[in-house]
């Protein structure tokens, strides 16, 4: 008797037919619907999701009232372009935005689509702030899959083939510790790191010329690093001396994940210019530009923008997930969230020498497997099988990191207790038995 074929599996055989191959699959789960944290598969099977769609769902999968929102917007108006005709869900979203996340006195605003697409204006709103060219960025950045989101990348297998990219970007070493500070003391090694930002000057590009330092300060796709608070005051000083634009990317780290709404509020440092989308808009797709008012200001009318830019379902969207976040003081869970975890995976650290690292920022939190306890051998195939295994047992969760060695946890923060008990039951499982079927 022929086994009847499972209806995930005949869904993912007919993308392979007809989608290419370049779209990725990071995990082979399929969905009839969501709620919260868990994602019913097209078997009718429960999943428990820590993956929220690469951080997007930090409010839950389909939540009511930015469901209802959505719908009465729907039967409104659909679209008219804000740059052809103005509507308020736009300035509201902007004033809130505002609100929560002050550049200084006075703040300004702009939406678009993608998180790409959010950089990508602010590097041009830098540029013509600065009336300079030069933009760096940081090894392990992630920024997106336009042009110059992608030059700014720095994981080679995102843009092979597809250059040449954009002129004018230089790139610094991520300050991260655990893959570059081998020998060293961590303040040793900062300081190191900030020595290098001032030789910069010198060895890699005339200040005087460059628009924009841009960086995630908790690094997602890169594998889940916070830049350390001196590095990040001491690029604050660099930015101010020289007259260069802070350019903050929060697409991923944004809207809660760390515990603020976004992840520089930890730090005591504000940038120029900074980016959002993802977990903005439960899913809808929304991002946001925000920067001092005059930075803002600099870019002329008509330079940015674009025919969707801030479509009014999402914006409507963006607002009541904001109100919901408010409500449901996601900040907080959020912390309450990265205790759990933390408690747990630390203390399995301390039983498998695969794993190098448990680290990150509120429920922003990655988990690093290498060969012999060694930073400079990363376990691919550990964590491949890691993420199967998982799938297996119906959570899914995704892998980050340039040797794609790290799983990252991206859970819902409306996740209750029980299901992300569960949740870290089936991953620490999956952890023990492919590390015991590796030795
Ligand atoms: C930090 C960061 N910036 C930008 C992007 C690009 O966002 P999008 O995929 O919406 O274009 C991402 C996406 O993962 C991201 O993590």
């Amino acid at each position: 008797m022929i086994a009847e074929k499972s209806k995930s599996t005949e869904l993912l055989e007919r993308r392979k037919k007809v989608v290419a191959n370049g779209v990725g699959v990071f995990n082979r789960a399929t969905v009839q619907d969501a709620k919260g944290a868990i994602i019913t598969d097209a078997d009718g099977r429960a999943l428990i999701d820590f993956a929220g769609g690469i951080g997007v769902v930090n409010a839950g999968h389909c939540p009511e009232p930015v469901v209802k929102a959505i719908q009465e917007q729907a039967a409104k108006y659909l679209h008219t372009s804000f740059n052809v005709v103005s509507y308020e869900p736009y300035v509201e979203l902007c004033e809130k935005l505002i609100e929560i996340l002050p550049h200084g006195n006075e703040t300004k605003a702009m939406l678009v689509s993608t998180g790409a697409e959010a950089v990508e204006n602010a590097i041009k709103i830098a540029r013509q702030a600065t009336g300079r060219q030069a933009v760096i960025g940081f090894s392990e950045a992630y920024h997106g899959r336009t042009m110059m989101a992608m030059t700014l990348t720095s994981k080679i297998g995102y843009k092979i083939g597809c250059g040449p990219f954009a002129p004018e970007v230089y790139r610094l070493r991520f300050p991260n510790f655990y893959l570059y500070g081998k020998g060293l003391e961590y303040d040793d090694f900062i300081n190191q790191e900030i020595a290098q930002l001032e030789m910069s000057t010198q060895n890699l590009v005339d200040p005087n010329t460059v628009a924009a330092i841009i960086l995630e300060a908790v690094q997602g796709e890169g594998g889940f690093n916070p830049i350390p608070k001196a590095y990040l005051k001491a690029l604050r000083t660099h930015c101010d001396k020289y007259g260069i634009m802070l350019i903050i990317d929060e697409v991923q780290s944004g809207f809660c994940r760390t515990g603020e709404w976004a992840s520089w509020q930890h730090y005591g440092v504000t940038p120029d210019i900074s980016t959002y989308a993802k977990s903005m808009g439960s899913g809808m797709p929304i991002a946001a530009v925000l920067g001092r008012k005059e930075v803002m200001d600099a870019a002329a009318a008509g330079s940015i923008g674009g025919t969707y830019i801030g479509n009014p379902v999402c914006c409507v969207a963006a607002l009541a997930t904001i109100k919901l976040m408010e409500e449901l003081d996601l900040n907080s869970k959020a912390k309450e969230i990265a205790d759990t975890i933390n408690r747990r995976f630390k203390t399995l650290q301390l039983e498998h020498n695969s794993i190098g690292d448990v680290r990150g920022l509120g429920a922003m939190i990655g988990i690093e497997f290498v060969k012999h306890n060694d930073t400079s051998q990363p376990n691919t195939a550990l964590c491949a099988e890691i993420v199967q295994r998982c799938s297996d047992d119906g959570l899914i969760i995704i892998s980050a990191g340039i040797e794609k060695n790290i799983i990252r946890i991206l859970s819902p923060l409306v996740i209750t207790d029980e299901q992300l008990e569960r949740g870290l039951d089936i991953l620490e499982s999956a952890i023990t038995s492919a590390i015991n079927r590796s030795i």
